[in-house]
C-alpha cells in the first residue's frame, strides 16, 4: 500500500478535509461551510452536529474525489478552530448546548467580577492566558449553569467536555477516547502550562468538575482508531493540533526564534520560544506550541482579529472590489502622497491593545482621497498591526531574533504581492511564503505522519521545507519610522477612552 494522511482540519466557518502523499504534497481537498448562530449581540454558536457532518462527509468526499478507500489512508490528524467549547452526554453522545464560539463575549462579565476580586494574576501565571471569555473555561461554566440539570449530571460523571478536537475524535473513535491534545488544552485556562496538567485551583476559580475534563496527550501520539463503520476501515488517528499550533509546525517553526504567521479573517503570531515558557509583559499570550515526546515547546501568541475581515469590508460593505484579489490591484494605484490610515477596531482592538470598546476610525482623508486610497489602508493596516505584536515579542522575549527575524507567513491574503511587499518593508524583515499555503493541514498531517513513522523527525522536515517567494525589505528607514509613527498616533486616537 502507498501510505496517505487524511488531515481533517475544523475552522471557523468551514470543514475541510485534506489528502496528503507520503511525501506530504496534497493530492485532494474537500471543503464544506457550515451555519454561524447569533442569538444575541456578541454570542456566536455553532450546531455541534454540523461539525460533526461537515467533517465526515468532506472526508468521505476527498476520498470519492482521489478515488482512494479507508484503507490507503494510513493515519489522520486533526486540527481546529481552537477554545470553542463543547459539552456532551457520555452516553448518548449528544451536546447539551450548541457550542459557544472562540469569539463569543457572553462571559464578559464573569471576567471582570474575576478580574475585579483580583484572580487575574492566578490565571496568568498557571495557564499563561489573559482572564477574557475568549478562552473555553467561562464558556463551560456558562453551559453548566445553563442547562437544566446539568451540574447534577456532571456530578453523576455523564458528561463529557472537549474543544473541537475532543468532540470529533469522540465521534470519530464511537465515543471510545475521550482525549485532547496540549495545545488544545493550553487554551482552555484550565490547564496549567508549567506542570502539564489540569489545575486544581483554576478548576475551583471557574468551578469546573474534573470529571468532565478529556485526558491530555502530546500532538503526536496514539489517539486511538476510527470506528470502522465511519470510512469502511479502522484508520488511526495520530495527530492532534489547535489550528495555529499546526501552522507553525507546518511552517517548520520548530526551533526558538522561528516565528509565522497566518492570515485568516483575523491573523494570529506565533513565535516559537523553545523549552522557556515567557511570561508577557505586554499582553501577549503563552502557551504551547508543540508537545512531542512529553516535552512541550512553548509559545508567545499575538492575535489581531481583522486581516482578511479588512479586505472582506472593501468588498461586502464598500463594495469597492469585486473579489480580495482585486485589493492588491488597487491599492498599488493608490496616491503615495497621501497619508490615510485605516485602524480597523470594528470590533475593538486585540494584542497588544486588548481594547473591546473602540471601533474603527480613518485618519488623514482628503478631498482626492477615492477607492485605492482606502483599498492601501486596508491592506497596510494588517502589515501595521502585525509589526505591533512582533514589536511586542521583541519588549517580551530577549531571545527574539532582532534584525535576523524572518516571518514564515499563510493564510489567504498572502497571495497578495503587494501586501507582502508592504509587510516586509514596514517590519524591515524578510518574509517567506511557502510553497504549501495549506500549512494548517499540513502540520496536521505531519504530526499523524510522524506518529505513525511515515514522515521523518521534525529536523528532516524543516529541511524539506520550502519557500515559494521571499519578499525582503526596500524601504528606506526615514519613510519606514514616519508610516509607522502615523500608525501609531492612529492607534492612540482610536483607543476608547476608559
Ligand atoms: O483561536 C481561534 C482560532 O483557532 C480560529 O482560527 O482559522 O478557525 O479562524 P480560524
Amino acid at each position: 500500500m502507498n501510505p496517505h494522511i487524511l488531515a481533517i482540519d475544523q475552522g471557523t466557518t468551514s470543514g475541510r478535509a485534506i489528502v496528503f502523499n507520503r511525501n506530504l504534497e496534497i493530492i485532494g481537498v474537500a471543503q464544506q461551510e457550515f451555519p454561524q448562530h447569533y442569538p444575541a449581540s456578541g454570542w456566536v454558536e455553532h450546531e455541534p452536529d454540523d461539525l460533526w457532518q461537515t467533517t465526515i462527509t468532506t472526508c468521505r468526499e476527498v476520498l470519492k474525489k482521489t478515488g482512494l478507500t479507508g484503507a490507503d489512508i494510513a493515519a489522520i490528524g486533526i486540527t481546529n478552530q481552537r477554545e470553542t467549547t463543547i459539552i456532551w452526554d457520555r452516553e448518548t453522545g449528544r451536546p447539551i448546548h450548541r457550542a459557544i464560539v472562540w469569539q463569543d463575549r457572553r462571559t464578559s462579565d464573569h471576567c471582570e467580577s474575576l478580574k475585579n476580586e483580583g484572580h487575574e494574576e492566578l490565571v496568568v501565571s498557571r495557564s499563561g492566558l489573559l482572564l477574557d471569555p475568549y478562552f473555553s473555561a467561562t464558556k463551560a461554566a456558562w453551559i453548566l449553569d445553563h442547562v437544566d440539570g446539568a451540574r447534577d449530571r456532571a456530578a453523576r460523571g455523564q458528561l463529557a467536555f472537549g474543544t473541537v478536537d475532543t468532540f470529533l475524535l469522540w465521534k470519530l473513535t464511537g465515543g471510545r477516547v475521550h482525549a485532547t491534545d496540549a495545545t488544545n488544552a493550553s487554551r482552555t485556562m484550565l490547564y496549567n502550562i508549567h506542570t502539564g496538567a489540569w489545575d486544581r485551583e483554576l478548576l475551583d476559580l471557574f468551578t469546573i468538575p474534573e470529571d468532565i475534563l478529556p485526558e491530555v496527550r502530546d500532538s503526536a501520539a496514539d489517539f486511538g482508531t476510527t470506528d470502522p463503520d465511519l470510512l469502511g476501515h479502522p484508520i488511526p488517528i495520530g495527530g492532534i493540533a489547535g489550528d495555529q499550533q499546526a501552522a507553525l509546525v507546518g511552517q517548520a517553526c520548530f526551533e526558538p526564534g522561528m516565528l509565522k504567521s497566518t492570515y485568516g479573517t483575523g491573523c494570529f503570531a506565533v513565535l516559537n520560544t523553545g523549552d522557556q515558557p515567557v511570561r508577557s509583559t505586554n499582553r501577549l499570550l503563552t502557551t504551547i506550541g508543540i508537545q512531542l515526546g512529553s516535552r512541550p515547546t512553548y509559545a508567545l501568541e499575538g492575535s489581531i482579529f481583522i486581516a482578511g475581515a479588512a479586505v472582506q469590508w472593501l468588498r461586502d460593505s464598500l463594495g469597492i472590489i469585486r473579489n480580495a484579489a482585486e485589493s492588491g490591484t488597487l491599492a498599488r494605484q493608490a496616491d503615495e502622497r497621501q497619508n490615510v490610515y485605516l485602524v480597523p477596531a470594528f470590533t475593538g482592538m486585540g494584542a497588544p491593545y486588548w481594547d473591546a470598546e473602540s471601533r474603527g476610525a480613518m485618519f488623514g482623508l482628503t478631498r482626492s482621497t477615492g477607492p485605492a486610497e482606502f483599498a492601501r489602508a486596508a491592506l497596510e493596516s494588517v502589515c501595521y498591526q502585525t509589526r505591533d505584536l512582533l514589536e511586542a515579542m521583541g519588549r517580551d522575549w530577549s531571545g527574539m531574533p532582532g534584525r535576523e527575524t524572518v516571518l514564515r507567513v499563510d493564510g489567504g491574503m498572502v497571495a497578495s504581492d503587494w501586501t507582502m511587499q508592504f509587510l516586509a518593508d514596514i517590519l524591515n524583515a524578510p518574509v517567506d511564503r511557502p510553497r504549501i499555503l495549506e500549512t494548517t493541514a499540513l502540520g496536521a498531517a505531519y504530526l499523524a505522519g510522524l506518529q505513525t513513522g511515515i514522515c521523518p523527525p521534525p529536523d528532516r522536515f524543516a529541511a524539506s521545507w520550502k519557500q515559494d517567494h521571499r519578499f525582503l525589505p526596500g524601504l528606506d528607514e526615514a519613510t519606514r519610522a514616519t508610516k509607522y509613527s502615523g500608525w501609531q498616533d492612529a492607534v492612540r486616537r482610536t483607543l476608547s477612552r476608559r
